[in-house]
């Protein structure tokens, strides 16, 4: 189908497809509820959504069958396909470790030698224990990794772990960190000499920019005391300089300031001790730099 679209692979099922799905949305894309379908067409962009094994991703990018990709750098780094990694996302933050029966935890790495590890990221376990200078069997599975340690077939497991419900839905522990990985955004490395293609990613990624910085920010309001403005200004971690708006009550001013979302609570003490009252703290959807 080769329609001029912009053709996007996403996963399908697992960790990264709701939160890959929830990204495009708030870039604006108008993605009508995609079911059971492979291919589904944004309504009111040139860019059509592939929904595939994250496994598959990055192949399929390098092949050209997708032009770009959202898949985790652990799935980008196992596959070691020719791709050229253009963003970061900052979600779907995991971490690949190996982990371990409570009667079976390995205390240092060197307990590692001669055990027998089950993962689907042999390429990473084996440059891990090279680094290490480790000897230990890699058993390659395709899913369900966890179970291994309870059907024999492995003394430990190397494998995502993100929340962690996994390994304590299968009484695991975590012991070694491996890899760490966050969503990423994959293209094929040609898709440059494609103007028209090129210049849709590069829109595409100027607004996850925007929709993602957006979201590490909030928009705080407040009305204080004219007298107190310079003592607020002084407590708002805001990189600009704070709006200052007049009230009708002439002892009062209204201030607002855009401020990291983390920021808040540890800043709305000392306002209130300024005098702020009516504290608002708003979403902000959208940052236009
Ligand atoms: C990974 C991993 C576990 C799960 C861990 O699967 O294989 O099943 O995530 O997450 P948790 O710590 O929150 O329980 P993934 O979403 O990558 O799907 P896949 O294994 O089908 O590729
Ligand atoms: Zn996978």
């Amino acid at each position: 189908m080769e329609n001029g679209n912009l053709k996007l692979a996403i996963q399908k099922k697992g960790r990264l497809s709701e939160k890959s799905l929830e990204l495009l949305k708030l870039c604006g894309l108008d993605i009508e509820n995609y079911s059971e379908r492979l291919i589904v067409s944004a309504k009111n962009h040139k860019l059509d959504l592939l929904f595939l094994r994250d496994d598959d991703i990055p192949e399929y990018v390098q092949d050209g069958v997708a032009d770009i990709g959202i898949v985790g750098e652990d799935v980008v780094y196992e596959k070691q396909a020719n791709i050229t990694v253009s963003e970061k996302l900052g979600f779907g933050k995991c971490k690949l470790m190996i982990a371990a029966p409570s009667n079976g935890m390995p205390e240092s790495l060197e307990d590692l030698n001669g055990k027998t590890i089950a993962t689907s990221y042999p390429n990473i376990l084996k440059l891990f224990l090279n680094a290490n200078n480790l000897q230990a069997k890699i058993i390659q599975i395709s899913g369900s990794v966890e179970i291994a340690p309870s059907l024999g077939v492995a003394d430990l497991i190397c494998d995502i772990v993100s929340t962690g419900n996994t390994l304590r839905m299968n009484k695991l522990n975590k012991s070694f960190n491996v890899f760490d990985s966050e969503a990423v955004m994959i293209s094929n490395n040609d898709l440059k000499k494609n103007e028209e293609k090129y210049a849709i990613l590069q829109d595409l990624i100027a607004r996850m920019r925007s929709v993602l910085s957006a979201k590490k920010s909030k928009y705080l309001m407040m009305n204080i005391p004219k007298n107190s403005l310079e003592e607020i200004t002084r407590i708002i971690p805001s990189l600009k300089s704070p709006t200052v708006l007049h009230l009708a009550d002439e002892a009062s001013l209204a201030v607002h300031a855009v401020i990291p979302a983390d920021r808040f609570w540890s800043i709305v003490n000392d306002l209130k001790a300024a005098g702020a009252t009516g504290i608002l703290l708003l979403p902000i959807e959208n940052m236009i730099f």
